[in-house]
């Protein structure tokens, strides 16, 4: 049986395209959802004929907790397996990483545990690193610490910049994330 996945994003939906398009026996995308509203990859979503919906933070103020209360019952109603994070630009709280312990990924777009949290591109040239790439793992309480279920790197070369590293990991991006959520997918 494919696993019923929600995808969850902020923005421009590049990831969710790729596991989108690369759907095959393990998973299907049956849910996306998206904390800011005019996000792209909710018309994504909706041109695949998938179910997208926006589930406004800014509505519930500094609540994070009631904010994910109802982003789980979401989940839940949609019978959802497994939440795949894309580009969800929110830290969420112990509250919702335990609900979904074993059933959360996310990609980030580092050699975790090299670079956890935000600008990692830049970060990556100012340290003077040699590769660079990307992790998909396991959420867990600790930002970008939990399990690694897979990593794609590449070399950093003379004259690379911020914009060009970024394209060139979001490209890996694109490859590793459907194959580590479908094998993942897989084993549960
Ligand atoms: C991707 O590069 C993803 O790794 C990164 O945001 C981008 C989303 O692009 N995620 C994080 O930085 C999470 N901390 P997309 O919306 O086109 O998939």
């Amino acid at each position: 049986m494919k696993k019923r996945v929600a995808v969850l994003i902020s923005g421009r939906g590049s990831n969710l395209q790729a596991l989108l398009d690369a759907e095959q026996n393990a998973y299907e995308v049956a849910l996306v959802v998206s904390n800011i509203p005019n996000a792209a990859g909710l018309d994504r979503a909706r041109e695949a004929g998938v179910e997208a919906i926006a589930l406004d933070h800014k509505r519930y103020g500094q609540n994070r907790e009631a904010f994910e209360r109802d982003l789980d019952a979401l989940l839940v109603q949609r019978n959802i397996e497994i939440v795949a994070l894309a580009g969800f630009m929110r830290v969420l709280t112990p509250y919702f990483v335990r609900a979904w312990q074993g059933r959360l990924l996310n990609i980030h777009p580092s050699l975790l545990p090299k670079l956890p949290g935000t600008k990692t591109h830049e970060r990556a040239l100012a340290a003077g690193e040699s590769e660079h790439g990307c992790t998909v793992h396991l959420v867990v309480d600790e930002v970008d610490a939990g399990e690694i279920l897979g990593q794609a790197r590449m070399p950093i070369l003379p004259g690379d910049t911020p914009q060009t590293l970024a394209e060139r990991v979001l490209t890996l991006e694109h490859e590793l994330y459907p194959r580590c959520l479908a094998e993942y997918a897989q084993t549960l």
